[in-house]
């Protein structure tokens, strides 16, 4: 199956920098040194099996956005599952930029009605961190406003190569493109369960994006001594699931990907190739590894009785499920 991605925005907005640290494991660091993209550059990204992802990464300068919306019309627009319109939020030429959104999504409400459509406001990096939530507001409501207006439904997203927000938005439309995504959130969660696993996270090979996770079911694993927690009264308690759940980090799957992909290009520059990782804290066990050709599973375990090799037992065992 192929599913054809539009990567469309303005000159500079950050497509080929998101592109290039998405699926081609370059650190933010070297986006300063691609040039501008001619034309369309168009890649296939192998994803999960069966699923390729043929992605077109539109150059943005003026000249090109005219040849898409006049004589390319119907090349560009026809067969389109996912339309990204990246914005960048500090370009001044915002009129302009506006104006283009609105002609590409009236030519994809022609070609490509049932396309999902994703809005990146890019280079939230350069918005101080204390304005940001009240600026992605602002900008989200003129954007859902724009999209509706022409009868299409966005999600809008902040981002920046420079943290985890962008493996948070492209997990979010990768997940939206795998068709098989809620029978693979069930098998994970009963390979959790097997595991007496806090949770486990499944996530795709090449671009570290998160495919799916085990849908938050904590096993009852707590003793006094593992993860003991002293109460008000001095008494030693045990955290219930909800309370050990809240006290996990909301961001906690992109940030992995975002080390990985750090830690694999550290390995590859070190010409050393990832495999596999084991982590024993005191707190919890953690064991990332490669669940299919295509896939790597992380899976987080706080019951300090679990041997990292039973994890991994399990993780060939259940191989087959996931294939
Ligand atoms: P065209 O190919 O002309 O359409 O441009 P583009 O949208 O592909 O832009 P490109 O990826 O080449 O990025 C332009 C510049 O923006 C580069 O210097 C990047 O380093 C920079 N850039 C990309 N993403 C970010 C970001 O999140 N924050 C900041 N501050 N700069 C970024």
């Amino acid at each position: 199956m192929k599913k054809k991605v539009l990567l469309m925005g303005a000159s500079g907005s950050g497509k080929t920098s998101m592109r290039s640290l998405i699926f081609s494991n370059n650190p933010a660091s070297l986006t300063s040194r691609l040039g501008a993209t001619i034309d369309v550059e168009q890649n296939h990204v192998r994803f999960l099996g069966d699923l390729i992802l043929n992605l077109w990464d539109c150059g943005g300068q003026d000249a090109f956005m005219d040849t898409y919306l006049s004589t390319q019309r119907a090349t560009i627009f026809q067969h389109v599952g996912v339309l990204i319109y990246v914005f960048d939020v500090g370009a001044h030429e915002r009129t302009q930029d506006l104006s283009y959104f609105r002609d590409c999504l009236d030519a994809l409400r022609k070609y490509s009605p049932d396309a999902r459509v994703f809005l990146l406001l890019h280079k939230m990096d350069l918005v101080a961190l204390s304005d940001r939530p009240a600026m992605l507001a602002r900008r989200r409501e003129e954007l859902e406003g724009e999209s509706s207006g022409q009868g299409v439904s966005a999600t809008v997203f902040g981002t920046s190569i420079y943290d985890e927000s962008l493996y948070k938005a492209w997990s979010r439309i990768v997940h939206a493109i795998i068709p098989n995504a809620a029978v693979l959130t069930k098998h994970l969660t009963t390979f959790a369960e097997a595991c007496s696993a806090t949770e486990v996270i499944l996530f795709e090979r090449t671009t570290f994006l998160v495919i799916a996770t085990s849908s938050l079911q904590f096993p009852p694993f707590a003793s006094p001594k593992n993860g003991a927690v002293v109460g008000n009264g001095g008494e030693l308690t045990t955290p219930s699931a909800a309370e050990t759940l809240h006290a996990l980090d909301g961001t906690r799957y992109e940030r992995t990907s975002e080390l990985i992909k750090a830690l694999k290009h550290s390995c590859s520059r070190l010409r050393e190739e990832f495999s596999a990782l084991e982590m024993e804290l005191p707190e919890c066990t953690a064991v990332l590894s490669e669940m299919t050709r295509n896939t790597y599973v992380l899976v987080i375990v706080h019951d300090p009785t679990i041997e990292t090799a039973a994890i991994r037992i399990n993780i060939r065992l259940a191989r087959s499920k996931f294939e």
